[in-house]
């Protein structure tokens, strides 16, 4: 006799599962009782208010997944986000963010910056090191070869900043690139007329590349809410050195890049922008790429090596006293288990980006290993239309841990 599964249970479950990973409630049946009310709540068009005030575990809904609110451009989608605003977790405003950036087809070598005289902002020692210290970890810079390096270090020039200052206005001509020393800013989208906080930059990071990318206006208006220093690059030197990159970047990797799996549903123009925004790292074997506890800000790609995922026993969680546990004591506290493998082609890093929490698991490079890997603003702008993927496969990871230890309770969220 064959069992029907009838229609939308699975995709119901995996919503349910990804809620409960990420509130990680302490009365799982409490919290699926609100979930699924609220779920049902949601279909019958009644107000969602009841479970909004609710404290306990509030389920935020499966709207955090839907497919709608992570569509690409929603530029001009006035209305439809305006009903669930109240509904719509943080953790979804995070993925509708993405802002109209058209993709320009463009050809480098003709570009008539070549011709221009180089820039140069002559610096002292003590200058010329905070900027160094401030651009060792922008992705846009990792693949320049030294020379073109310190071609951009001599370009960029010092700029103070006051809080309130708007340091790009949305809809504006690119200027400048800017690469943050110190200080913090707030990230504001138009969505739908209406000027909404999509994000923010605390003390490091990079932000106005995609004007001067793809000569398009300003996606997001840019403002200090603290006094702080920026690094600014200008247009010309951008272009003439990043956009050359970029191009020998999507020669390099476009084939790898259409054939992961994850990206099938970005057009292939989507496609090379996230190769333009990716860069390659690499590390020696048994070099930790990520830290259970950690706060996240990368995503992964592995291009060639294996990664090895691994989490902690709880300590907590091993005493009888939980209930929750089932797991047998068979490790010591804090002792890390191996859950996964990942291998050329697959990706990791993603459930703290999505769920916005630390890093569930540690990632260990086994041999030589190079990732692609991506900030975590470009993830949020670029990978929402991927996310249908990624939901499966976290979903996954629960099932995976249930194997091993009996119960997701007996893994340990402490900091590594
Ligand atoms: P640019 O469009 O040149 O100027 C605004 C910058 O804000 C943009 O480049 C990105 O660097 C940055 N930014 C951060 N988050 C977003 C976002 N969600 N949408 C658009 N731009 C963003
Ligand atoms: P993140 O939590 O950001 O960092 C650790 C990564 O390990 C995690 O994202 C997943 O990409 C990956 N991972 C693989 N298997 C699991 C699992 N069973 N539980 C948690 N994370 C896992």
């Amino acid at each position: 006799m064959s069992i029907e599964v009838p229609d939308g249970l699975k995709e119901m479950l995996q919503d349910f599962t990804v809620e409960v990973l990420r509130n990680q409630p302490r009365d799982l049946l409490e919290f699926a009782l609100q979930y699924f009310a609220q779920l049902k709540e949601n279909r019958s068009g009644l107000s969602s208010s009841s479970v909004q005030n609710s404290t306990t575990c509030r389920p935020r809904m499966t709207v955090n997944f839907n497919e709608e609110a992570m569509q690409v451009d929603t530029e001009n989608g006035e209305d439809d986000e305006d009903d669930e605003e109240e509904l719509i977790a943080p953790v979804v405003n995070r993925f509708i963010r993405r802002a109209s950036v058209c993709a320009e087809a463009y050809n480098p070598d003709e570009e008539e910056e070549d011709k221009e005289p180089r820039v140069t902002h002559p610096k002292t020692d003590d200058q010329r090191q905070r900027l160094q210290d401030a651009c060792k970890d922008i992705l846009l810079f990792k693949n320049l070869d030294p020379e073109q390096m310190s071609q951009v270090l001599d370009a960029m020039f010092e700029k103070p900043v006051e809080t309130g200052e708007h340091i790009i206005d949305q809809d504006d001509d690119g200027d400048n690139f800017y690469v943050i020393e110190r200080g913090t800013f707030n990230i504001l989208v138009k969505i739908g007329g209406e000027e909404r906080l999509v994000g923010s930059y605390d003390n490091r990071g990079s932000f106005g590349e995609l004007a001067l990318m793809y000569n398009t206006p300003r996606a997001a208006t840019i403002i200090a809410t603290s006094t702080g220093a920026l690094w600014c690059l200008d247009r010309v030197t951008f272009r003439r050195i990043i956009v050359k990159n970029n191009a020998k970047k999507r020669k390099m990797y476009e084939a790898f890049i259409e054939s992961l799996p994850l990206l099938t549903s970005l057009e292939p123009a989507e496609r090379m922008k996230v190769v333009d925004v990716l860069s390659c790292k690499v590390y020696g074997d048994g070099e930790r790429i990520i830290a259970q506890g950690d706060v996240a800000d990368c995503f992964y790609i592995v291009e060639s090596g294996l990664v090895r995922i691994t989490v902690k026993r709880g300590e907590v969680s091993l005493t009888a006293s939980d209930s929750r546990c089932h797991g047998s004591p068979l490790h010591s506290a804090s002792e890390e288990v191996d859950i996964a493998m990942c291998a050329r082609g697959q990706y990791f890093g993603e459930l703290a980006l999505v769920t916005n929490k630390p890093r569930a698991a540690s990632a260990y490079a086994t041999g030589t290993v190079k990732c692609l890997v991506m900030d975590v603003q470009a993830f949020e702008r670029l990978l929402g239309p991927c996310m249908e993927i990624m939901k499966r496969n976290i979903a996954n990871y629960e099932e995976q841990l249930i194997n091993l230890f009996g119960s997701t309770a007996a893994i340990t969220t402490e900091t590594a």
